[in-house]
């Protein structure tokens, strides 16, 4: 068996586990990335430490030029790649083909055990991606900029807004952790509220099972619902983090699961006050991921909040290997 530990070399390229000293290699290929709302500069140091996960950089001539890694999720059955990336002046040669293709020949020997490639992309994936994926699932994504000294004073006025539309304002319940476990593990819950019964936060797809449960734990920050016992919209707010947008900006991601609108709009204004709450920075930037049928009611209920182009959609798609 090859030892995938030691570089691989693929046309003058060589392929190796991600370590602490690529940090600035990665970084100097990551800066158009997201336009400015890229997750790698707060994940990067954690990734390489989550047993969960492997990272991989391919290196020409000692620098940096690609990184994809990938998480290892469903009790080790999936693997979920996140974070494809080529250098600006090496894009256009078919490095993420390479990249890609090194990692699933890593996971073939050293996890056999994983049967399926499972990830997220944005809007018009490229037309091979298509043609060798299942598209199990698409949303919508709304990605909004708030200045963060005025986001309660916002809150205070959408609250006003919705009253003036007939709908009281009733908090979410924020759950509990042996709620999240007994809800997301509910037949009926997944069957209404998670299509394709894939759990996607913040762009991870993942199956309902206590172990990928316990890992999202850790990445959460607030688990809500409409009601504990019998819910019919969930949302989940991620830990926001910093982001290159700007001086001292977040990102803050917020991933509703339901197609009730009234919910949906109580939801988000929720989840944007706790995660405003949660950092002291100067800017946020919340990147809603909804159903597609939501997209109008919420892009119009946000009238007058500035919007950031990033993306439209989110797609979860999988294949075997
Ligand atoms: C998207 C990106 C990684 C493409 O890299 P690239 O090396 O220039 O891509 P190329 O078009 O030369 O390579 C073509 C191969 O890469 C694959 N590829 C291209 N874009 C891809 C994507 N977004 N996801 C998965 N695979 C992709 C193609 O399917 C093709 O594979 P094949 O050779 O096996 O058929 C690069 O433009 C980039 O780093 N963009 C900024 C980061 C980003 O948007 N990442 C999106 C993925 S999360």
């Amino acid at each position: 068996m090859a030892d995938h530990r030691a570089p691989q070399t693929n046309h003058h390229l060589d392929f190796c586990l991600a370590t602490e000293e690529d940090y600035e290699g990665v970084m100097a290929i990551s800066g158009d990335v997201y336009k400015g709302a890229d997750y790698i500069q707060v994940k990067y140091h954690s990734w390489l430490q989550d047993t969960k996960r492997r990272t991989f950089v391919a290196k020409r001539k000692g620098q940096v030029v690609a990184l994809e890694s990938v998480c290892l999720v469903d009790d080790g059955s999936t693997a979920v790649p996140e974070g494809l990336r080529v250098a600006p002046w090496e894009r256009g040669r078919g490095i993420a083909g390479l990249i890609q293709n090194f990692v699933k020949d890593y996971l073939k020997n050293e996890f056999p055990a994983v049967k399926c490639i499972r990830l997220t992309r944005v809007e018009d994936p490229p037309s091979s991606m298509l043609s060798q994926y299942r598209l199990l699932h698409s949303k919508a994504t709304l990605s909004l900029i708030f200045k963060v000294e005025e986001i309660e004073k916002t809150v205070h006025n959408f609250i006003t807004k919705l009253e003036k539309e007939g709908h009281y304002f009733q908090s979410p319940v924020t759950l509990e952790l042996k709620d999240v476990r007994r809800i997301y593990t509910n037949e009926m819950v997944i069957e209404k509220l998670l299509p394709a019964k894939i759990l996607i936060q913040s762009w991870l797809p993942v199956l309902t099972m206590t172990s990928n449960l316990d890992y999202l734990l850790a990445r959460v920050g607030n688990w809500m619902a409409d009601s504990s016992e019998e819910p019919n919209f969930l949302s989940l707010g991620s830990h926001p983090f910093k982001v290159p947008l700007g001086d001292n900006s977040y990102r803050y991601d917020i991933d509703l699961f339901g197609t009730d609108p009234r919910c949906a709009k109580i939801h988000f204004l929720a989840q944007l006050l706790v995660g405003a709450k949660m950092i002291s920075g100067s800017v946020l930037c919340c990147c809603l991921y909804i159903e597609k049928q939501l997209f109008q009611t919420l892009d119009i209920f946000c009238e007058g909040i500035k919007k950031y182009e990033l993306w439209k959609e989110q797609l979860v798609m999988e294949k075997d290997i």
